[in-house]
């Protein structure tokens, strides 16, 4: 495995693999990785020629109140679990690199950007969109793949490639989870035995929004009312939003007619968990 630091090796890299045809898949990442960032590689591994990961903790995407000093990095042990999937390069730029001195372009998807995650963190999806992007003129993969647990920011991605034109697939993935249901997350690492515990909250309410919709529920009302109570109940929980969506337009439904998204960020104690799942009225599948 080729490990590239170097955004201008990066890029002749990728010239040098496009001109052997090849097919080259990137998994975007800001690296700690769990369960879930593997699956996002063994799957792009599967589909493609040279399989990139890149890890790169992203300034531009954490406000100034948050956690990006403190957020959990082990470059060993990620080497270790990327060399095991058989990641073909690791590609870690530095800050310095990626944001040199003078640096003032930012790319702003607007309408998908603003609710949701991008109105308890603003200017976040700016400086994730702008890292995507430049992750994307680096690399130049056929297909980026992104997890369905950050589902805003896979819509936020996927409108920014087909407004700016760039020949490459958004490929959307499953959640993955701990066996008991907790959405696998970097940020899992924050929370102490009681958190872990409250935190499973977040799947016991889709589990109830999901089975009120197999009993044939369809209204916004009681689904986002059981939603609610549960978390409501669960002590050093407090719910940031709580939304049924379209799941393209990420605007609010009244009901839930073909399929909707059910989001939910969350805090516990001082750490903010999302999750979410797709709910549907003709499809009786378990919650990924
Ligand atoms: P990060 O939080 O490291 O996540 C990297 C990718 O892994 C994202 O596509 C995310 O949706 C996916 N992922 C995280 N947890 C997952 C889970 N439990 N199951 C499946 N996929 C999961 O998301 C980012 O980094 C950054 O915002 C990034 C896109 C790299 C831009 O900086």
């Amino acid at each position: 495995m080729e490990i590239i630091s170097d955004p201008q090796e990066m890029q002749s890299l990728a010239r040098q693999w496009r001109g052997q045809e090849l097919k080259v898949v990137l998994v975007p990442t800001m690296g700690f990785f769990h369960p879930g960032h593997l699956s996002l590689m063994e799957y792009g591994r599967t589909i493609g020629d040279r399989l990139v990961v890149s890890l790169f903790v992203n300034p531009a995407q954490f406000g100034p109140q948050e956690d990006l000093g403190r957020y959990p990095r082990d470059l060993d042990r990620d080497v270790r679990l990327a060399r095991e999937v058989g990641v073909d390069c690791l590609y870690t730029p530095e800050a310095e690199a990626m944001y040199p001195p003078g640096y003032q372009t930012f790319v702003e998807v607007e309408s998908l950007s603003g609710g949701l995650c991008g109105a308890s963190r603003p200017g976040h999806f700016r400086g994730v969109a702008t890292v995507v992007l430049k992750l994307l003129h680096q690399v130049s993969p056929g297909v980026a793949v992104f997890g369905e647990k950050d589902y805003q920011q896979l819509m936020v991605v996927k409108q920014m490639v087909a407004d700016m034109d760039l020949p490459i697939k958004i490929a959307g993935r499953p959640i993955n989870r701990e066996p008991d249901g907790l959405a696998m997350s970097s940020r899992n690492t924050y929370l102490n035995p009681e958190g872990r515990a409250a935190a499973l909250c977040l799947y016991r309410a889709l589990l109830a929004a999901r089975d009120l919709v197999a009993a044939g529920v369809k209204s916004r009302e009681p689904i986002l009312a059981a939603v609610r109570q549960i978390i409501d109940a669960t002590p050093g929980a407090r719910i940031d939003y709580v939304a049924l969506v379209d799941p393209a337009t990420l605007k609010e439904v009244g009901a839930i007619r073909g399929e909707a998204r059910l989001l939910l960020a969350v805090w516990v104690n001082k750490t903010r968990l999302i999750d979410n799942t797709l709910l549907s009225e003709t499809r009786l599948c378990c919650v990924q």
